[in-house]
């Protein structure tokens, strides 16, 4: 390719400060080093923790930063070392890699990975930037940044998928409904026949609702404050939608009401410590397994020990727990093999220079998944 070995300059929304508007740059995007591979980015979904970042990490260290984690693309060319993958592939980049070799990656309890990217707060910080503008160093989120029309990411951090796919379809599986299918799945390991509980009906919990559907769970309570989200959780696989705000007593009492004791599995896809404590109480006793997936890290956590003494497991899950690397591709086959919806969590499309209105609309709770077009395929 006419740009192999040379630095891009491209567009990418650069977040200088946190709360502020993402600002549409021309970025420098440098040659894949060792290992790594640069990647021309087709499509990109907004996901919270895009907004977590934004809104709520007000440390100045993790900017500036190209934000975007849930995407896919083609590669534009690869660093030395690197055999798996190249030029004209289709592929997602991994928050959270592969390396293969780490104990970790070896064992099947974890897709924990000891190699991926390091940093703090979620933002990947090497000495020398793969990204920069106007002489700056910009961060990585999660090792990923794909608000961007080039990225470079470690070859640990990419899933090369069929050629088949359509990347503006199957960008939504680099995050958000891998995460909610594979929480309910692999984590929660939800049994047929069972009862299922869902807090947060966002793409992760809807995902999380359609993997209860797939292990064959008979009955899904879908739970969320906006009622606007009850028909969308009919889609996936609910049985039930309960609205907290409709109700006086707490959600967990509700919950037990309707299913005789609590439910078998529960999952918190919202990323509220409150709603977290309440998915655990809605659990029956005994065997209720309750799976955090929602992400916050400014608060802790607390809940009454007798409620784990009397059986019940408290769990979370990254990416679902899967292996990214070998699951991702797995997922796009489910996807073009008609096994897994994604089509149905698109409500909204648009291109990167709108990625201000993307983050607005959910914000404000008026989308699933915004998924923005940033270059040509
Ligand atoms: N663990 C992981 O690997 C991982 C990966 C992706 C996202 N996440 C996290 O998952 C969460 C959901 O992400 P998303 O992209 O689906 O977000 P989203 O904003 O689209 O959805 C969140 C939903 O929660 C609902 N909600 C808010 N407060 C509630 C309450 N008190 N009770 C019930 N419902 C409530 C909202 O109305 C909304 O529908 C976020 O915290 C995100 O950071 C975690
Ligand atoms: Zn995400
Ligand atoms: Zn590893």
């Amino acid at each position: 390719m006419a740009t192999a070995g040379k630095v891009i300059k491209c567009k990418a929304a650069v977040a200088w400060e946190p709360n502020k508007p993402l600002v549409i740059e021309e970025i420098e995007v440098a040659p894949p080093r060792a290992n790594e591979v640069r990647i021309k980015i087709v499509a990109t979904a907004v996901c919270h923790t895009d907004l977590h970042h934004l809104f709520e990490n007000t440390n100045e260290e993790c900017f500036p930063v190209v934000l975007g984690h849930e995407a896919a693309g083609i590669v534009e060319s690869v660093g030395p070392g690197v055999t798996e993958y190249q030029p004209g592939d289709k592929v997602i980049p991994l928050f959270i890699s592969q390396c293969r070799e780490c104990h970790f990656c070896k064992s099947p309890k974890t897709n924990q990975c000891e190699k991926a990217w390091v940093g703090r707060n979620n933002v990947l910080s090497t000495p020398d930037a793969r990204l920069t503008c106007k002489g700056k160093k910009l961060l990585q989120f999660t090792g990923t940044s794909t608000f961007s029309e080039y990225t470079v990411v470690n070859q640990m951090a990419v899933a090369k998928i069929d050629p088949a796919a359509p990347l503006d379809k199957v960008c939504l599986l680099g995050c958000g409904i891998c995460t909610g299918y594979g929480a309910a799945v692999n984590t929660a390991k939800v049994e047929p026949g069972s009862t299922c509980a869902v807090f947060g009906l966002g793409a992760v919990g809807l995902a999380a609702v359609m993997g209860c559907k797939a292990a064959g769970a008979k009955r899904i309570i879908a739970v969320d404050i906006n009622p606007e989200k009850s028909e969308k959780a009919t889609v996936f696989g609910a049985t039930d939608f309960v609205n907290p705000k409709d109700h006086s007593k707490p959600i967990s009492q509700v919950l037990s009401e309707m299913t005789n004791g609590g439910v078998d599995f529960s999952l918190e896809c919202v990323g509220n410590v409150e709603v977290m404590r309440s998915a655990l109480e809605s659990c029956v006793q005994g065997w209720g397994v309750s799976v955090i997936v929602g992400w916050t890290d400014k608060e802790d956590f607390s809940a009454r020990p007798v409620q784990l003494i009397a059986g019940r497991t408290w769990k979370g899950s990254a990416f679902g727990g899967f292996k990214g690397r070998d699951a991702v591709p797995q997922m796009v086959k489910a996807y073009l093999d008609k096994k897994v919806m994604v089509d149905e969590f698109i409500t909204h499309n648009m291109t990167l220079d709108k990625v201000n209105d993307a983050i607005e609309l959910m914000k404000h709770g008026k989308c699933i998944r915004t998924v923005m077009t940033v270059s040509p395929q």
